[in-house]
């Protein structure tokens, strides 16, 4: 049952109930209905009488203020949040239960004056993790609560420049009846956490975690409320994790930091390319690719393994790249360059826990499979860019001159792009050095 403040509203027909139902009886969706809150309006009057406290601007009259921001000295995360946090702004940090969100906030929160609400750990818990990372925080204030309300109520007591919230599943409002973690709950306590960061300098933290169904509870629910949209990723097997903008009103989106977690907390990594090739060995089935990462190239190894495959239909399978991307360059390469792959399982990957959206990773893809199913070694000082058209043509890729710089400096000495090679096959016979 609803309180008397609150409602069930279908968020899909906006029907209204007052108590739960697990369809909506108007529009027939299931798991729709969601506590809100009924805001008393006068129905009757369409115009409210009120004093009008600020006035439209001319637009060519306004005066430009330059974004004062705070820097963390974090250089990979100054540069995702586009130079450094802005005051009075609300971001999200989402990621994967254990992948490293509360670390990383804890040694954020530790430079500034900051108020860490923890509604997972108790004070002992956050102070055991605070001393692992072997910092000092004079200003660093802990707060174990759950209820908004009187989060809010706190952080206003004092002139805090961070607040962060860990984590919004875990936080409610006596106004609405909703267990933590649900729609209703999380929408309202956003909505609260919001309005506090606008109305002062404090810049709000809100930690998401990304539930089975790979949404950040409710889905879309916080993304459009914040201004910025933070996700860590990454391997829980492997060290390194990407930082990562998905929407930033004070910055770009493309930008990504790379972190590794270490004994004592989360430490930059400053050269990605170094550090994703360390453990490199010659073997078939690998290439290097200079992907562009925002305004970055960062080198990161391709690779691939085929082999037999055992039950009717052949496995695909990538990690780091997109699926239906593979299935097309995997048909491209077996049917314009003339490898055979047909009864091989083919598994890709991008090794560093990178994800590559961009196209220049294309051609290093399908050497990378072509030197597997060849069981050929590709050199090892080769890099591979280009973009693969299904005609099999390699085309020119954006900031090619930057990837090979980068390249270069890490003394890689063959590279395989558009000014070399016209058609995938001629890539595959010129990487793979074959003869006729
Ligand atoms: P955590 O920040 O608790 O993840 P999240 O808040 O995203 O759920 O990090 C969890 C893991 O990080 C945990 O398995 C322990 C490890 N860890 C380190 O390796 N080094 C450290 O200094 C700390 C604090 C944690
Ligand atoms: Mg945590």
């Amino acid at each position: 049952m609803a309180k008397s403040s609150s409602t069930y509203v279908c968020q899909q027909c906006g029907y209204k109930t007052p108590s739960y139902l697990g369809k909506c009886p108007n529009c027939n969706s299931w798991n729709s209905l969601v506590e809100t809150l009924v805001s008393p309006r006068n129905e009757k009057l369409g115009l409210k009488a009120v004093e009008l406290t600020t006035k439209p601007q001319r637009l060519t009259e306004a005066v430009k203020k330059p974004l004062q921001r705070l820097q963390t000295g974090v250089l990979e995360l100054d540069r995702v949040l586009g130079g450094g946090i802005v005051p009075g702004s609300l971001v999200l940090l989402a990621g994967d239960p254990g992948i490293g969100k509360s670390t990383i906030l804890l040694q954020i929160a530790s430079l500034f004056k900051t108020l860490y609400v923890s509604g997972e750990e108790s004070t002992q818990q956050v102070k055991l993790r605070f001393d692992r990372l072997g910092r000092r925080a004079k200003d660093l204030f802990v707060f174990t609560e759950t209820d908004v309300d009187q989060i809010i109520k706190a952080a206003a007591a004092d002139e805090y420049q961070i607040l962060v919230v860990d984590s919004i599943q875990t936080m409610i409002t006596s106004d609405l009846n909703s267990a933590a973690g649900s729609v209703g709950q999380v929408r309202e306590t956003s909505y609260r956490l919001q309005r506090l960061a606008k109305e002062g300098k404090t810049t709000v933290f809100i930690v998401g975690h990304i539930t089975k169904e790979g949404a950040i509870a409710g889905p879309k629910v916080l993304e459009h409320l914040v201004d910025t949209v933070l996700y860590l990723q990454g391997d829980r097997s492997n060290v390194f994790r990407i930082l990562s903008a998905t929407k930033n009103r004070f910055g770009p989106i493309d930008e990504i930091g790379v972190f590794e977690m270490k004994e004592a907390g989360m430490s930059e990594v400053k050269n990605p390319s170094k550090e994703f090739l360390s453990s490199r060995i010659s073997a078939p089935g690998s290439i290097v690719v200079p992907v562009m990462e925002g305004s970055r190239p960062i080198l990161t190894e391709v690779q691939a393994l085929t082999s037999p495959s055992n039950f009717g239909l052949p496995v695909r399978r990538g990690s780091g790249i997109d699926y239906n991307r593979l299935q097309i360059l995997i048909a491209t390469l077996s049917k314009r360059a003339g490898v055979s792959l047909d009864n091989q399982d083919i598994f890709v990957n991008i090794a560093g826990g990178l994800w590559v959206k961009e196209r220049g990773v294309d051609l290093g893809v399908c050497l990378a499979v072509a030197s597997s199913a060849y069981d050929k070694v590709i050199s090892k000082d080769t890099v591979a860019v280009g973009e693969v058209g299904l005609l099999g043509e390699v085309r020119v890729t954006p900031n090619e001159e930057k990837r090979l710089r980068e390249a270069r400096k890490l003394g890689f000495k063959k590279f395989i792009t558009s000014k070399k090679v016209r058609t995938l096959r001629e890539a595959v016979r010129l990487a793979l050095n074959l003869k006729g």
